[in-house]
């Protein structure tokens, strides 16, 4: 059986919210509680661990623990809490518009390839990406066809995990996604087409589209 890692312990500077984004509330629950409910709906997932900021109240249902100074500190922590269960689901609690289904996809595209380390889910990217040097001039059109947009949930064999996120705590703090740290190592990732739906609530402007989407899927009696 597999075994889910919620990180939710970020403080949310950017949301700027005063508080910790995690318990911030949503379409009438706390952002990590959209979280936790898609992933309870996932058959194959029999544990649920989350890092939460210091001081907060545990959700009900899951083992929860202290987050990290980062987050792949915080990802290590879960980890270490978690039973036995293999492979592991990483997921960031910022993404609160996750569906069941799209877990099922990535574990599923993990199991498909005896040699994956891990397949993370992704979106193809849209806009013209470039490289800009620190004056503000641009130095290279990037070739838009190779681009995905890197996303959470995140599935990988737990020895593979384990080993990627045996570093110094500095170089994990460098670290934007566990599946870069397997990559650096050699190991194989598989990418996972997913919806742009499943967006990052980073600032106040993607907390509102993501509090309409959820009213949406709750259809128009609400
Ligand atoms: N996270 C975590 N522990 C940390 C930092 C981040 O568990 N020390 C989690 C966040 O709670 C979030 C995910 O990692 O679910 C992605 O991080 P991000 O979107 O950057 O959230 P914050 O760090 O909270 O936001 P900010 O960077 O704006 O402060
Ligand atoms: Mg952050």
């Amino acid at each position: 059986m597999a075994v889910a890692l919620i990180v939710a312990a970020g403080s949310g500077e950017r949301l700027g919210a005063g508080r910790p984004k995690a318990l911030i509330e949503l379409a009438g629950r706390p952002l990590v509680q959209w979280s936790i409910d898609a992933l309870r709906e996932v058959p194959g997932i029999d544990q649920i661990v989350v890092a939460m900021p210091p001081r907060a109240p545990a959700p009900a249902g899951v083992i929860a623990v202290d987050g990290g100074d980062s987050r792949s500190e915080s990802v290590r922590r879960a980890l270490a809490a978690a039973g036995e269960g293999d492979p592991v689901v990483v997921h960031d609690a910022a993404r609160p518009l996750l569906t069941g289904e799209l877990v099922e996809r990535v574990i599923a595209a993990l199991e498909g390839d005896d040699r994956a380390d891990a397949a993370i889910a992704a979106a193809p990217v849209t806009d013209t990406v470039k490289r800009v040097d620190p004056a503000g001039a641009v130095t290279e059109t990037l070739d838009r066809s190779e681009l995905w947009a890197v996303q959470t949930p995140q599935a990988f064999r737990r020895v593979a995990l384990e080993r990627a996120l045996d570093l110094p705590a500095a170089e994990l703090a460098r670290a934007t996604d566990d599946a870069g740290l397997i990559e650096r190592a050699g190991g194989k990732v598989l990418v996972v087409r997913s919806s742009e739906e499943n967006l990052k609530v980073t600032i106040p402007f993607d907390l509102r589209v993501a509090e309409l989407l959820l009213a949406m899927r709750r259809g128009p009696r609400g």
